[in-house]
Parts: structure tokens; sequence; C-alpha cells
């Protein structure tokens, strides 16, 4: 997960109220925005997309439950509590139907307050993780049938391509139209290919005793064109640990992953950037984790779009699968039990940390089948 504070907006126009939940949440680790009024608050949720927005019922100008309507005509996603100094029965079932998550009489207790809090925003990461878990499951399943009706159809267009294209030479409209469906096919390949990997199963026989530092350089070799590529200019720097244990690994997957979030920088920097890849190990730690970590000064993920960036098909890209991030989760967390994390701040760059366990994974893969 991109690291960063749950962001709350308290809407209220009692400022001793804004102040008194406002000390109560920092003191929690929250980030707070603060407002006084309906249309700020409208303003300030979509400048800012805080996750949960805490609103009084009776605010100047423009009423609490009008506030919210306006909240779900586009974002079904922020959660909403709303509070009132009057605890009328019939109010609250309004306010749930027009979409609230949660209701809170005033005066809050901080007990109440941080209760209700925490168990919205858990709430939230559930319904996130189901809706997930729904389009993988749905991804897992249909796509080995899809991809194989849209392979074929592919390979036909490539092979009655490459006819036209000896018959069609000195014509350079055919010749440019040419290229454009190539490229077009290639990037459905791609697709597949991605769609693919995400939902086979990994094969366990590929597991062998790998370097991770080979799995960098000849992903970084395999990259080098792409460096020298004359529109930009990326310095890519190698901190690697000498005597690293070996860890059992499938070299194709986590080359792949690496080769993902090299792509990823490289995508991030606009002309001139740097690249550091470091990898460490402790043999003192207790955890038997290697690190790995790719460091780039791009123009890092913006805040809105950080909770965003491991759903599949999830893209800020021309072009771009958004698929490159979740098949890295696959690998890292599934097929490889180990961890993937990413810090970023918007303008300064982005950094990937994954953690490996250097122990045989296989054996804990064996030991999930058999309880299974
Ligand atoms: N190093 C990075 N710097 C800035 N943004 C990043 C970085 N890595 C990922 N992102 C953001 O995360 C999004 C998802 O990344 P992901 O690799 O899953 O898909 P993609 O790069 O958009 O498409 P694909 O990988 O399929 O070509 C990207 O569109 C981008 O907004
Ligand atoms: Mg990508």
């Amino acid at each position: 997960m991109v690291d960063e504070r749950r962001k709350i907006l308290i809407v209220d126009d009692e400022k001793d109220v804004v102040d008194t939940i406002n000390d109560i949440l920092i003191e929690e680790g929250y980030e707070t925005l603060l407002s006084c009024d309906g249309k700020d608050a409208l303003r300030q949720i979509n400048e800012n997309s805080p996750e949960l927005v805490l609103l009084d019922c009776y605010l100047p100008e423009m009423m609490g439950i009008d506030v919210l309507k306006e909240i779900r005509k586009n974002n079904e996603d922020i959660a909403v509590i709303m509070m009132t100094g009057r605890g009328e029965e019939q109010l609250a079932v309004s306010l749930m139907k027009a979409g609230a998550s949660d209701y809170l009489k005033k005066p809050l207790g901080k007990f109440t307050l941080l209760s209700a809090v925490k168990d919205v925003l858990r709430r939230k990461d559930i319904n996130r993780e189901i809706i997930q878990s729904e389009r993988l499951l749905l991804l897992g399943e249909l796509f080995p049938f899809v991809a194989h009706e849209i392979r074929n159809p592919l390979h036909a267009i490539g092979g009655a391509l490459t006819i036209i294209q000896k018959r069609a030479r000195n014509e350079p409209l055919i010749e440019q139209s040419i290229k454009v469906i190539y490229e077009e096919v290639n990037r459905l390949n791609k697709f597949v290919k991605e769609c693919l990997d995400f939902s086979n199963p990994s094969d366990l026989s590929k597991f062998a005793s790998t370097d991770i530092n080979d799995i960098i350089t000849s992903s970084v070799d395999l990259m080098t064109p792409v460096f020298q590529d004359l529109s930009k200019k990326i310095n890519v720097s190698l901190s690697l640990q000498e005597d690293l244990p070996r860890v059992e690994t499938n070299f194709n997957e986590i080359k792949q992953v690496f080769l993902n979030i090299i792509k990823n920088s490289i995508e991030a920097i606009d002309c001139d950037g740097e690249l550091n890849i470091k990898t460490n190990y402790n043999p003192n730690h207790s955890s038997k984790l290697l690190t790995i970590e790719f460091s780039d000064n791009g123009k890092g993920i913006r805040e809105e779009n950080s909770k965003k960036i491991f759903d599949p098909f999830f893209t800020t890209k021309m072009g771009g699968t958004g698929l490159g991030l979740p098949v890295c989760r696959k690998i890292i967390c599934e097929n490889h039990r180990g961890m993937l994390s990413i810090k970023s701040q918007e303008g300064k760059g982005t950094t990937v940390i994954i953690r490996l366990p250097v122990d045989d994974v296989r054996k804990d893969h064996e030991k999930k089948d058999i309880s299974c």
C-alpha cells in the first residue's frame, strides 16, 4: 500500500465542535481537513478527495442532507457520517436513505466518535476488498477462454498483414496503416498475455535457487535500449549487496515483476531522471527477508490514485492496461509469499519495496495445499 494517513473532512459551523473533533482525530493519526459550510465542503471534497466526511446536519445556507445528496450524485466511495444535535428517528432514517454511512448525536464523546470513524473506514476497506476479489475471480475463471478466442484471430491478422506488407512497398499511406495495425495487434497480444499471467496459477516446478542480483542485472540489461532512448535521459544506478543469500524463486516471474516496475519508473520520468535499484539482506534480523528497492524521481503518484494502483485495470496512461502492478502483487505476495509496498510523493518520486523470504516458499505452498 502507498504510505499515507487516512484523510477526514470535518464540516460544522460551530468552531468549538470542529476544533474538538480535529484534536481527537489528529491525536489518533488521521489527516484532517476543516470546513464550516456546505459549499466549501463540496469544493474541498472535489479538490482533496477525503475518505470520510463528518458532516453536521444543520449548516447555514445548505443543509447537511443536501450536501450529502450532492456528494452521492458523483461519489459512492466517500464515507459520510452525519452529526446532529437533535436525535430524531425520522431524520436518521432519511439520512441513511440519502446515503449516509452512519449517524451520530452531538455532543460526541471521544470513544463514540472514534469507534464510528474506525467502523466506517473498516467497512469501506472490506467493500473494496470484496469488489477487488470478485473482479479477480471473474478474471481468473473467464479469461483463459476469452484469451483463446482473442489470440487465434490475432495470429491470423498478423499473418495476413505480413503478406499485405510485402505487396505494399513504396506505398507510404498503406505502409503507415499497416504499422498502426501491427501496433494495435501487439498491444492486444500484450494485454492478453498480462491477463493470462494474472489468471494462471504459479508453476511450482519452475522454482529454483536464484541470485536476486542476477535477475536485477538481467532486467536492467533488457531495458538498456529504452534507457538509451534519445527522448529521455535516465541514469540507472545499482547498489547491490554482494553476499545476498540465494532465494527460491521462479526466475521469469520475478524478472517480469522487475521489468514492470522499471517500466513504470521510466514512464513516470518526463525527460531527465534517476532510477536507483538497491538490494539488502541483514542476516541478524529475525524476519529473514531480503529487500529490493526501486526508487525513481519521476512524477510520483497522485494521492487520490494511491489507493487504486493495485486495482486490476486501473491506469493513468494512454494505452496502459493497468495490470502491471496487480500482476507484480500476485507474483510477489501470492506466488512467493513476499511483500510489496509503495511509497510515493507527487512531484518527487516513487519507491517500490519488495521483501522476499529467504526460506523455500514451495514448502509454504505445499503446506497450504494440504490444509485446503
Ligand atoms: N513509478 C511510478 N511512478 C508514478 N506512477 C506510477 C508508478 N508506478 C505505477 N504508477 C501508477 O500506477 C498506475 C498503475 O500501474 P500499472 O503498472 O498497474 O499499470 P500501467 O503502468 O498504467 O499499465 P501497464 O503496466 O499495463 O502498461 C499507473 O498508471 C500509474 O498511474
Ligand atoms: Mg505499468
